[in-house]
């Protein structure tokens, strides 16, 4: 059997189009670093957030060289910390974001990264952002939460090391008294 030489072209272009699609999904699932936020933070009883050893009092945990954690709470329309008070994280630091809500579903991105999860009352989203520059981010809820979803927002400021650690410290001797 013999094939016209333009179907030959038409084969070959359908080919190449599918190879090229398999390729961008793979590339868009795989290759720029996206990671889904699972189960792994565990759960939290949202009744009792006030007492929890880390959301009864959220904020911003050295838990090593560069290393930080962040607990922050949810709730109808402030991030806390994010809202009142800008969470601080320093300059060239790994922070793991440990998300929870205490009435109904809420978002929390921070914007301009991928840093972005859904916050669930009685779930804690867990997942590491690295901030290399000193900037602000916004941080925004995008889940739909009630009459001032639209206002719920806050600000994330990365400072710079010795700024930051003053900073921090000063939190740290608030804490103790
Ligand atoms: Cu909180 Cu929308």
């Amino acid at each position: 059997m013999e094939i016209h030489a333009y179907e030959k072209l038409w084969l070959a272009l359908a080919l190449v189009l599918i190879v090229g699609f398999i390729g961008t999904i793979t590339y868009g699932a795989a290759g720029v670093g996206i990671e889904m936020i699972d189960d792994k933070g565990g759960t939290v009883d949202p009744a009792t957030l006030d007492e929890h050893p880390k959301f009864g009092d959220p904020g911003v945990e050295k838990t090593g060289e560069n290393q930080y954690d962040v607990y922050v709470v949810a709730r109808q329309f402030v991030f806390e910390p994010g809202t009142t008070e800008p969470i601080r994280v320093p300059e060239g630091s790994t922070v793991t974001f440990h998300v929870t809500a205490s009435d109904v579903i809420h978002g929390f991105e921070v914007v301009g990264t991928n840093a972005n999860t859904m916050a669930i009352p009685g779930q804690v989203a867990e997942f590491t952002v690295e901030f290399d520059e000193p900037g602000e981010y916004g941080l925004l809820c995008n889940e739909y939460c009630g009459s001032g979803h639209h206002v719920m927002e806050g600000k994330l400021v990365v400072m710079e090391q010795s700024e930051f650690d003053s900073w921090y410290e000063q939190q740290q001797q608030e804490g103790e008294n």
